[in-house]
This record gives C-alpha cells, structure tokens and sequence, in this order.
C-alpha cells in the first residue's frame, strides 16, 4: 500500500544477505519472519564464520600450546574486545560470557545478591519485566529472606516514573533491576534516570538489555549501570552465547559463580584462588564458535550502523501501527507513539485467541509469536491471558506488514462474529 514512511536503509541488499529469508514456508507461499523478539536470523557472514572456526581452527581456548589453540584464543578474546567496544565498556575485563540474558542475570543473582542481600532489604523490578528479570529475584529472596516489588506502569504501557521514585524514596532498596525495552510493549525506560535515581537512593542497578541492545544504539559507560545483560541470539548471532557486562571495581569484589576450570589461577585440595575478570567468572570450555559468530554479528550490525537498524524499525513500527489501527477490533498494547518503543506490536482482538491468530497467520506464511512471551505478570496488567506478537528487525519490509494487515484481515473472516 502507497504510504509516506521511508527508511534509511537499502532492505534489498540486507535481505541477501539473509539465507532463510529465501524461504518459501509452502510452494507459493513466502516466509514473513515477524518473530524477531523472540530470535533473530543469521546473515551469511555469521554462518560461515562459524563454520571456518569448526573447518580450520577448531581447538580449545586458553589451553594448548599450539597453532590451532592459539588462533582459536585469539579470535575467542578478539570478540570479547570487540562486544566491549560495542556497548562502550571501559575495558574487555568487565564483558563475561554467558549462555544468554538469563544466565546473566542469574549469575548476578547468585553471586552480588548472595553476597549482598538479606532480611529488610528490597530488590525493586517492574510490572513489565520478562520472567528472567522476576523469577532469579524470587528465588534469591528465598535464599537470602529479602523482598522484591515491583513498580507499576501505566495503561499506555509507560513506567509510572512517580511511583518508581516514590518507592525508592520510601523502601530500603538495595538493587534495582529492570528492562531496557519491554518484549511485549515495546515500551524504552529512561535507563540514565533510573540508574542515577537508584545510585543516589545508595542502589546498584541491573538493566536487561536483551531487547535494546540488538536495535538501538548502547553505551553502558553513559548510562551508568553496575550490571548490563543480553543476548547474542537476538542480535544477529548464534544462540548458546550471551553477556554480562558489570563495572570492574563490583566484578572484582563478587565471588565467583560457577566452579572448575579456567575460572582459577590455582588449586590445591583444601583451598583455590580465582582467576583475574574476566574469567573468574567462566567456567569450564566456553562457547567457542557462537563467541566468533557473535563477534561478526556485531561487525554486520555496525556496517549498517546502529542508528540506521533503529531509524528502520520506528519507520516500519509505524507504519504497522497506523495499519493495525485501521482495523476494527484489534488493539495493540503498549505506547502508540513509535519513536517510544522498539519494533514490537503486541496485539490483541476482540473474540480472537492468540494462539489462533498465530496459526491463521503461519497458514499466511507469517511467523509471529502468541502467548505471555515470558511476562505473564505484565499480561495480567493488562487483563488478557495472552497477546499475538508481530516483531520487526532491518531485514523487514513495508510489504510485509501488508501481507500481515491482509492476514489479520482473514483471522477476522474466519474468526470473530
Ligand atoms: N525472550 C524471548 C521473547 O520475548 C524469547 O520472545
């Protein structure tokens, strides 16, 4: 459909870069990828990085002395300087590798939140996080008998930034931890308040970066966070690799996490010392191949350039929520204005459920994600048990929300009334 939104980027071109995106779902029937939220695609250069590593170089890091070792090392670290350049760490010292965004937090969890927190004190989340950023909360305050709360939002699906200071001001907050960017409503924290308000009330703060950190610029020195976590597979690499960025002088004081290999400098029978940050913090043989993959999924995201990926997903998010508005019945949850959210439109109809909404579009060849996404708390914020999530990245197009306005069409045919 003719419209007047316009992207900086040259989609064609992205798109070969994309093998899957060649795709046919049936004979005749292209595949509309719209489930970026939950993962992203990889492009070509991902792919054969990885498989170079296994075809030339495969070898274990940090450990032999040989060619192949080192060459494996020196890629394996090459890609952890360059996920520091990425998000502006300070130093490669303070990125450590995980298995994902869960993983990360978790970590943070069972070593700063085990060190640190106890009976009295609060860890203060949000209405709107993603189970990874509620559930390891839960389970240390089990552990350690501290509380966790949670911060409203709105009914525009904005976080009410007057209770958020109100509740700093008045409960003993030790940590606070919250998204970058809602996986349902889209919705972008003002991270830099959040973080200086809860440094000032004498906090550390964690922001879950797994949604931001693939679509819009990060810079984890300017927004000040002691904890940054995300994930590789969102972001254009492999999944089995993500990141926990902490400030050097925190990772130095937290005890380690898991034990073995490679996270000490010495061992006897009775007693370790631990290895110097970053690997303090990695035990055992690491993600090899999906730290190299990672490494040129960052190369490709920059050789777009970060703000062009972002300026793509406002001008698609808009458009799609301009078209989605034009059909009665369906509601999209979240903030409307699309420069204030990423490239998600969660969607819900009036006598439809998500699940065979999702199914009528995958008939389509729309692939979307139905359900609670991993934050029922949020959906009961909303009073729906589930939503229809169409979410976009750089190698989407305006015709492929046309196709998705033309599907939600049929989900209505077929159907409501
Ligand atoms: N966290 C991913 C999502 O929101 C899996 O879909």
């Amino acid at each position: 459909m003719k419209h007047d939104f316009e992207t900086p980027l040259d989609v064609a071109a992205v798109r070969a870069d994309f093998p899957v995106l060649e795709r046919e779902v049936r004979p005749g029937v292209p595949l509309v990828y719209l489930d970026n939220a939950a993962t992203s695609q990889k492009p070509l250069s991902v792919i054969e990085a990885m498989n170079d590593y296994y075809r030339r170089y495969n070898a274990n890091v940090h450990r032999g002395i040989h060619k192949l070792s080192e060459e494996a090392t020196d890629a394996y670290e090459g890609a952890r300087k360059r996920i520091a350049q990425f998000i502006n760490a300070a130093s490669y010292r303070e990125i450590i590798y995980t298995r994902n965004t869960t993983e990360s937090i978790n970590l943070v969890a069972w070593t700063w939140g085990q060190a640190n927190l106890g009976p009295g004190d609060v860890i203060l989340s949000t209405e709107m996080e993603h189970h990874s950023n509620i559930v390891p909360w839960q389970l240390l305050a089990r552990r350690v008998g501290c509380e966790v709360r949670y911060v409203p939002i709105t009914e525009g699906g904005e976080l009410d930034m007057e209770a958020f200071h109100q509740m700093l001001d008045e409960l003993p907050v030790k940590l606070v931890a919250v998204t970058h960017m809602s996986n349902v409503l889209g919705t972008i924290l003002p991270v830099r308040e959040i973080v200086e308000a809860a440094h000032a009330a004498g906090a550390v703060a964690l922001v879950d970066g797994a949604q931001s950190t693939p679509h819009i610029p990060v810079d984890v020195q300017e927004m000040d966070a002691d904890f940054f976590a995300f994930s590789s597979h969102k972001m254009l690499g492999p999944t089995g690799i993500g990141v926990l960025y902490g400030k050097r002088a925190i990772l130095e004081e937290m005890p380690p996490f898991l034990g073995g290999g490679d996270m000490i400098k010495r061992v006897e029978l009775g007693k370790s010392e631990w290895n110097d940050l970053p690997w303090k913090f990695e035990a055992g043989t690491p993600s090899i191949a999906e730290a190299i993959g990672l490494k040129v999924a960052i190369d490709y995201l920059e050789g777009v350039g970060m703000e062009n990926v972002h300026a793509h997903e406002v001008a698609i998010t808009a458009y799609a929520l301009e078209r989605l508005a034009e059909v009665p019945g369906v509601r999209v949850l979240g903030p409307s204005d699309p420069t204030r959210k990423g490239g998600v439109a969660a969607i819900v109809m009036d006598d439809a459920h998500p699940h065979d909404i999702a199914q009528i579009l995958d008939h389509e060849g729309i692939a979307v994600r139905a359900g609670h996404h991993c934050a029922m708390p949020l959906h009961q914020r909303y009073n729906v048990v589930a939503s229809a999530r169409a979410s976009f990245y750089l190698y989407n197009t305006f015709e492929e929300v046309d196709r998705l306005i033309e599907a939600i069409y049929k989900v209505k045919e077929t159907l409501t009334f």
